[in-house]
């Protein structure tokens, strides 16, 4: 059954984005502005012995240079998310040591961005360095310890059911082997950049890309020592994040800290180069898993050890096992996680964080698994489809997974699969096919919408909640239309701005299951307000009366449903590939993703996200990689251009469906969400389609040329 409500909104704010009014952070115009240039450090661990700044404060328009002998006071924040978050624990320029290549160690303001740039580069600076640990192989591992504090302990890395050594010796058929992926970087269109504005000594407004106002205010508010309500955080627009842009990061904390000193507007953008080091990126990984299973398919045991690597200055673990005790059905399982620290900015959230690279192992497993005992592939899925999560013991609700693979398998064309390795051909290539499954977790989180009728017949729509390009304004405008019965296009919605009711956060693909419940819930009281059922006969009611505006606010929130059910969505790739054996030329030829992620609130931009993960995926699966320089621990790939990503010609027609149904049990919308899904399950079904058309099992990330000659 296709669910899709509607065939599918224009974005609200696709004009203003592609005609360039759209005001991203940096673009915002505060006058009085100056400029803020970081230094950074060119040695990846050590210390400084000297800094001299006299030949940058020689140049008549800088302003002042701050470094760790200066550095602007900033109080330690308490660095959970219950209160404060940030993504590095240690302040910036809080002491002389270096902990990673690119660390910020200084700042240098001046009255442009050119002035203040040429003088960066005058600071001198001299270390004892230290050799830094770059490679995950020299590494050492060991348990993961709590992430984000005591408070939120990290719990679903590790987790052990059943006696997985008897499981695995009773075993007819089992498969170990290690999977790796390369460090990534989320390389957003829009750098990390600030604009810091104190109006007074205690009222800071803050532009920047924030995938969660709420909690920045909370946390700048705490790093200054003030009411909240005090600072505001401005968030219209993200370009893109994909977990980058939700807590402050080094550079926006300093920046706010100098501009408070200066008593100056501030503004601080990051070079992509800066961007490698301070704004995140995902782990390295290692993966070992193995499986064990009856002749039949039946899997009685999994074993899966996960390691990744974190930064000396704050704790992220990769959580790869997470995802293992949701997906298939096995009595017998062992779940590690382990972690390593290396000198290297702070990893963080990107897209699918954990989700993602687990399922690259696990669906590469189950892909060898299946050939080991001749089982097709998405037989083997079915017949291990498990109703409860085995680690929370809830089940499911509206879970279709098995919808998907049937659909997806349809669809594709999948039963017409030479079951040979290397006997599909075409014009001297090999071609190769190739599935794997899908899965994230629905989150929803708390938030308030205020709605306004307003006499000339438009309707105000209030919340901050962010779209980071993800569709919301236009699910938020079109719940609205449907509610109200207007056309979308008498709606507005102002949204990502601290002043507005708190909307909640924009990740873990939440923003849609958090805030159209609250919409929902808004417009109907506003009409309940009105005393009627039709916006149509309130504007009637305001244009006799001569008032201005009915108005109702309304707040939506998680109930115990999560104590009953695991909310999850799913889905299912199926790919094929062409190969040019002669020059190792790997082409993605066709691409079909079935997906379940409760209702489609925009059928557009809900295909345009999976789409977005598809193409996010085939990335990693074939091109990025963020390498460090062994001796140096400098990231030899620093921009948009060392940084291999898809274009447009290395992208297929991708194919999305949507099945299932809404899932009422999780919210009275059935929404679940659709952001991050997409991505997971990529790489695993294009390195199991390079197996079909050649026979080799290619187990690290990225498969570039040299792995296919
Ligand atoms: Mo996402 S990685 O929760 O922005």
């Amino acid at each position: 059954m296709n669910q899709v409500t509607g065939t599918g909104m224009n974005r609200k704010d696709g004009r203003a984005k592609v005609t360039g009014t759209a005001t991203y952070g940096a673009e915002h115009q505060i006058s009085g502005l100056v400029h803020g240039y970081l230094v950074t450090a060119n040695i990846a661990h050590g210390q400084i012995t000297h800094i001299d700044t006299q030949a940058a404060l020689a140049i008549p328009e800088v302003i002042a240079v701050f470094t760790h002998k200066n550095a602007p006071t900033i109080s330690k924040p308490t660095n959970n998310f219950m209160t404060s978050k940030i993504y590095e624990a240690r302040l910036p320029l809080s002491d002389d040591q270096i902990h990673y290549a690119g660390q910020i160690i200084g700042l240098v303001v001046a009255d442009t961005f050119e002035q203040a740039r040429h003088a960066a580069h005058l600071v001198k600076v001299e270390y004892t360095p230290q050799k830094p640990i770059v490679e995950a192989a020299k590494a050492t591992y060991k348990e993961a310890p709590p992430m984000f504090g005591e408070a939120m302990k990290f719990e679903k890395g590790n987790f052990a059911s059943g006696d997985l050594a008897s499981a695995m010796e009773s075993a007819a058929a089992t498969i170990t082997a290690t999977y790796t992926t390369a460090p990534e970087l989320h390389a957003p269109m829009e750098p990390h950049a600030i604009i810091a504005h104190w109006q007074a000594s205690d009222s800071l407004t803050v532009y920047e890309p924030s995938q969660w106002v709420v909690g920045s205010q909370r946390t700048y508010a705490e790093l200054f020592g003030l009411p909240i309500e005090q600072v505001r955080i401005v968030t219209p627009f993200i370009g893109g994040g994909f977990g980058s842009k939700a807590f402050p990061w080094s550079h926006g904390i300093l920046c706010a800290a100098v501009a408070r000193e200066l008593q100056r507007p501030l503004k601080v953008v990051l070079s992509r180069r800066q961007m490698t080091a301070n704004a995140g990126h995902r782990s390295e990984t290692e993966q070992t898993i193995s499986l064990g299973a009856n002749t039949d398919g039946s899997l009685i045991g999994i074993d899966h050890l996960a390691k990744s690597s974190t930064s000396p200055v704050d704790v992220f673990t990769e959580p790869c096992t997470g995802i293992t005790p949701a997906m298939y059905a096995a009595s017998n399982l062992r779940l590690q996680q382990e972690l390593a620290v290396m000198n290297v900015g702070v990893p963080t959230f990107m897209r699918a964080p954990g989700e993602n690279p687990g399922l690259w192992a696990l669906e590469s497993a189950m892909d060898e698994l299946a050939w080991k005992l001749d089982i097709d592939p998405v037989e083997l899925r079915l017949k291990n489809e498990t109703t409860e999560h085995q680690r929370r013991n809830l089940p499911f609700s509206a879970k279709h997974f098995g919808e998907c693979l049937r659909v997806g398998a349809e669809q594709f064309g999948w039963q017409d699969r030479p079951k040979q390795v290397g006997s599909l051909t075409r014009e001297g290539k090999l071609i190769g096919w190739g599935m794997a499954a899908s899965t994230f977790p629905a989150l929803r989180g708390m938030a308030s919408v205020t709605v306004r009728l307003l006499a000339e017949e438009t309707v105000e729509i209030l919340t901050s909640g962010n779209d980071m390009g993800t569709g919301s304004y236009t699910i938020v405008a079109g719940t609205a239309a449907q509610v109200l019965g207007l056309p979308v296009e008498q709606i507005q919605v102002k949204m990502g701005d601290s002043l507005l009711p708190n909307g909640g956060m924009a990740g873990g693909s939440q923003m849609t299951a958090t805030l159209v419940p609250a919409v929902m819930a808004a417009c109907q009281k506003v009409l309940k307000t009105a005393n009627t059922t039709t916006a149509q006969s309130a504007f009637a009611v305001l244009q006799q009366s001569g008032e201005k505006a009915f108005e109702a606010t309304a707040s939506s929130a998680p109930g115990d449903e999560g104590n009953k059910w695991a909310f999850q969505s799913w889905g299912a790739h199926f790919c094929e590939v062409s190969i040019d054996e002669e020059i190792a030329r790997l082409r993605v030829t066709r691409w079909v993703s079935v997906m379940n992620i409760g209702r489609v609130m925009n059928a557009k931009t809900a295909a345009s996200q999976v789409r977005g993960g598809v193409i996010m995926g085939i990335g990693q699966a074939l091109m990025e990689e963020c390498s460090f320089d062994p001796n140096l621990g400098y990231p030899v790939v620093y921009d948009l251009a060392t940084y291999h990503f898809p274009s447009h010609a290395d992208i297929p027609r991708i194919q999305v469906t949507f099945v299932g149904e809404p899932d009422y049990n999780f919210n009275q919308a059935g929404v679940r969400g659709v952001g991050e899904i997409g991505i997971t399950g990529v790489s695993a079904a294009i390195a199991n389609a390079i197996y079909h058309a050649t026979g080799k099992r290619i187990r690290n990330l990225p498969i570039t040329p040299d792995k296919l000659l």
